[in-house]
């Protein structure tokens, strides 16, 4: 079982499959990314505002994994946005963490009401010279948002982390950020438990086609377009299910008839108006 490993656009790589962490309760976070880390993940993402960080370290501390092996991903909350605020915001997401880097650090929502994500993202810039963060990247952008980052700023963000699931599968956002060098990685990627995802008929034909469950077919739909996920559970039977997608393959019409589900339906905010 061998998870691909994609290289970033600033040589960094980053393993394709991982663990996202995003409401596991903070007592129960060392828990469930320790059982991640024994079924072989090696890439965890984590933020500040999930309030987690610390179940995080504390797994990583305790299972003795080399750091170089594994990648973990935080990232900025909306109300540290700004030169004044970044600073103390990485900072008190690697004290908490117990570590000396992250792997990518991103800005969480752009908030264009705020209109700071530009200068945010030029403090991460330095982060990133200053050896804090690998990598540097953005989340739940838009292309105006990512059109003015290009623009008023001298990197490329090596990831966009969007909402992204069949029903909702972002077609043109990451038709823009492909040519550009900007990777995909999918939030939300088995539509969070919010509408019948695993009951479409695409999606359970191809499960019973390939002896698996519904969940492991929409992460090989996700992987199989190149996109970074990492679902997140707090089952440990589902953590390890979820990380045995490498032993079968969707043919091209069965992940076609997975794109057919795109209907545009968000189980999340919207960027554009957003204001938590
Ligand atoms: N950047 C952002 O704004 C943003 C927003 C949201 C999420 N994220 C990141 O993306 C990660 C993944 O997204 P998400 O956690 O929102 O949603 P998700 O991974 O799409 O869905 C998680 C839900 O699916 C269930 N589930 C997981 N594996 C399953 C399986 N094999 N069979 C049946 N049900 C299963 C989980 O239940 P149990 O836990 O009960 O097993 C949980 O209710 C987050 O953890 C976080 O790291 C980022």
């Amino acid at each position: 079982m061998t998870v691909p490993n994609l290289t970033l656009n600033d040589g960094h790589t980053i393993p394709q499959l991982g663990f996202g962490v995003f409401k596991v309760d903070p007592a129960e976070t060392e828990r469930a990314v320790s059982a991640a880390l024994e079924a072989g993940y090696r890439h965890i993402d984590t933020a500040a505002v999930y309030r987690n960080e610390a179940g995080v370290g504390r797994a990583i501390a305790a299972s003795g994994i080399p750091r170089d092996e594994l990648f973990i991903t935080t990232k900025l909350w909306n109300s540290e946005q700004g030169a004044a605020t970044s600073r103390g915001a990485i900072e008190t997401s690697l004290e908490t963490l117990g570590l000396d880097y992250v792997n990518l650090y991103l800005i969480h929502w752009p908030r264009p009401d705020l209109d700071r994500y530009v200068e945010t993202f030029q403090q991460l810039e330095q982060f990133k010279a200053e050896g804090l963060t690998r990598s540097i990247g953005v989340s739940n952008f838009h292309q105006p948002h990512l059109e003015r980052i290009l623009a008023e700023t001298d990197t490329v963000p090596a990831v966009n982390q969007i909402e992204l699931h069949p029903a909702f599968a972002q077609r043109a956002l990451r038709e823009f950020g492909e040519p550009r060098g900007i990777l995909t990685e999918a939030w939300g990627p088995l539509g969070q438990g919010k509408y019948d995802l695993f009951g479409e008929k695409a999606v359970a034909d191809a499960a019973a086609a390939h002896g698996v469950t519904p969940a492991q077919v929409v992460i090989r739909w996700h992987l199989q377009q190149g996109i970074i996920v990492f679902p997140k559970s707090s089952t440990p039977a589902r953590i390890a299910e979820n990380f045995d997608v490498f032993g079968f393959e969707l043919t091209a019409d069965e992940v076609a008839a997975i794109d057919a589900l795109d209907r545009g339906q968000r189980v999340g905010a919207d960027p554009d108006t957003a204001i938590f």
